[in-house]
């Protein structure tokens, strides 16, 4: 039998990179702490990803969260903060560079990007439009890296009711992992209204190419093997996708949910993960599997 492990499972680039940036600097601390050097606590800004065993771990090594922007200005001694792959608003890092604390940027690069895109574009006096949800702290970064002022729209119909001045030059920016089919419809409506915009899609793939991969692994299946949170919705997304391709498809947390009963004829199994799902635990099931079946 044959065990297939999806190469896009689990986290995203951005979302690896941060979280190897925390154990890196704390392997940095360590360092520091062996040579007798004096050691700086380690600050994540938010909980670096939605997942609790990998935000336990890092507890346990002595990571903090600072949850809210009081935690921060409420912060007495020296230390570093990690900014997650989301990013933050501009006045997050003055904020934080004032109070001398050290400043560790893992903001993913494609989110960087936009806030580049938007600053620009916003001192040059265009308008930004943010294509995406208002509270996700993602865009409310981008709404931070804005001159003046800012609209952010989350579906076509609020598309349609955009008003904009005459001659007034917009530029619009999307969530990264905004989906792509409604940021066309948003495009397509506020263009056929004849504003004076320009577009960057700025969509990341990530999200798409798991998808695209599940469903091409799962209509290859004869079982499926979903590992996400309960609680993520891009997992439980995924599953979706697998269940209409593979209908045993089976949706786990970790090992320990795994009841696997595989069908007589079965020949391929397939595994696929969400974007929180750290890789040990992906690892886990991939070798219980191939040991067990
Ligand atoms: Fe991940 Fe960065 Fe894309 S955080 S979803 S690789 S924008």
């Amino acid at each position: 039998m044959e065990v297939v492990l999806a190469k896009s499972a689990g986290f995203c680039f951005g979302v690896k990179r941060a979280v190897e940036t925390v154990y890196e600097q704390i392997r940095e601390q360590e360092k520091t702490a062996a040579e007798g050097k004096k050691t700086l606590p380690i600050y994540t800004y938010g909980p670096i990803i939605h997942n609790e065993q990998v935000v336990e771990d890092l507890a346990k090594k002595g990571v903090k969260v600072l949850e809210t922007p009081e935690d921060m200005e409420n912060l007495r001694e020296e230390g570093i903060v990690i900014i997650r792959s989301h990013g933050v608003e501009r006045s997050v890092y003055e904020k934080l560079q004032k109070k001398g604390l050290t400043v560790v940027d893992a903001t993913c690069p494609f989110v960087k990007k936009i806030h580049n895109i938007v600053e620009k574009e916003s001192s040059q006096g265009k308008k930004i439009l943010i294509v995406g949800n208002p509270t996700h702290p993602e865009v409310q970064g981008i709404m931070g890296w804005c001159d003046g002022e800012t609209v952010c729209i989350e579906d076509p119909e609020q598309a349609a009711k955009l008003t904009f001045k005459e001659n007034e030059e917009v530029c619009l920016v999307s969530q990264t992992t905004f989906n792509h089919k409604k940021f066309k419809e948003c495009v397509e409506i506020i263009k056929k209204n004849g504003y004076n915009t320009n577009v960057a899609d700025t969509i990341c793939n990530a999200t798409e190419e798991r998808q695209t991969e599940a469903r091409e692994l799962a209509s290859r299946a004869d079982v499926m093997i979903v590992i996400g949170g309960a609680h993520s919705s891009n997992s439980r997304k995924l599953y979706e996708i697998c269940r209409e391709q593979c209908e045993n498809t089976y949706f786990i947390q970790t090992l320990d949910d795994l009841h696997l009963e595989l069908p007589k004829a079965a020949r391929l199994v397939g595994i696929t993960a969400g974007a929180s799902t750290p890789n040990n635990i992906i690892e886990e099931v991939q070798s219980y599997v191939r040991r067990n079946f």
